[in-house]
């Protein structure tokens, strides 16, 4: 009874065209028309992996978690009911929306909206990058990782390992000051069932827009590279340079999105055996690259 992977995310926009361009034109991800309006974005033969929805603010609105099968998706529903959890059941019209079978949502103790769904639709157009990326990681490993904000880092770690079934790949404990009465920042790695090194972390920091970040993993590293270019030559805030991190192994870039949280677009991330991996500790973030520059004020 765990989740298997992150199926998509959901994003509330004012305007869907700079999401439209800065999908299609600049990350490469291939965009279709949701029935209800929205805008698709694609990275796989999934209908969508982000669904930006017209709204009155520019945020993030919840990660979709996947269930392997309709037996995994009750029994998570029921611990989670059991523990005292509100879940509301997924109406006809939103479960037709997000292209599943079965649907609730809810929050974890901090807030952050959450759905768990089972059974997907498939995208009967073939994957195609408008801008020639040679494919994205996701298939069994799922739609990549979300970053959330967590004021209280134990009490939401608990919440998704014991109700969700996450468990822990890496805690990262970074120095953020020389000086020593300055606390370390922790941030920790869960991963679901399926091999991706993480598919959640959580960071205790706040967040306006919701999400810290959210990624997407290409097929190689030229292809990352190739879009790292065209953020640069659009325009877009590059909010770190193109770096390796410590604990996925993930060489990537992170470019602020219409949505006001990163994306992180990557390649080369872990895919762990966990029935053998040993939970790590990380003291530094990045064994080279990723310098992060603040937002243009
Ligand atoms: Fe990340």
């Amino acid at each position: 009874m765990a989740v298997h992977s992150l199926g998509y995310v959901r994003v509330m926009a004012r305007d869907l065209a700079p999401w439209r361009r800065f999908g299609a034109e600049v990350i490469g991800l291939m965009t279709a028309e949701a029935p209800d309006g929205s805008l698709w974005l694609r990275t796989d033969d999934r209908p969508f992996r982000f669904v930006i929805e017209k709204g009155d603010a520019d945020r993030f609105i919840a990660a979709g978690w996947e269930l392997l099968n309709e037996a995994e998706f009750h029994a998570t529903v029921k611990r989670m009911r059991t523990a005292g959890v509100a879940l509301r059941d997924g109406s006809a019209a939103e479960i037709k929306a997000r292209c599943a079978h079965g649907l609730v949502s809810g929050t974890d103790p901090d807030g952050n909206a959450l759905e768990l769904y089972w059974g997907r639709f498939r995208g009967y157009d073939p994957f195609m990058s408008p801008q020639g990326v040679s494919g994205f990681v996701t298939g069994d490993l799922g739609a990549g990782h979300v970053v959330l904000p967590t004021p209280q880092l134990e009490r939401s770690v608990d919440f998704y390992k014991s109700l969700l079934g996450f468990d822990d790949t890496d805690e990262m404990r970074l120095v953020m000051s020389p000086d020593p009465a300055v606390p370390e920042l922790c941030i920790r790695f869960l991963h679901a069932s399926c091999r991706r090194h993480h598919s959640l972390a959580l960071m205790p920091m706040p967040v306006p827009s919701g999400l810290v970040h959210t990624m997407v993993e290409m097929r190689d590293i030229d292809d990352v590279g190739r879009a790292l270019d065209r953020c640069v030559a659009a325009g877009y805030h590059v909010s770190s340079s193109l770096g390796r991190h410590s604990n996925d192994g993930m060489i990537s870039f992170y470019v602020a999105t219409p949505g006001g949280f990163d994306l992180e677009v990557g390649c080369m991330g872990l895919t762990p055996d966990w029935s053998t991996w040993v939970p790590t500790r990380s003291l530094i973030a990045d064994t080279w690259g990723h310098k992060w520059s603040p937002p243009p004020a």
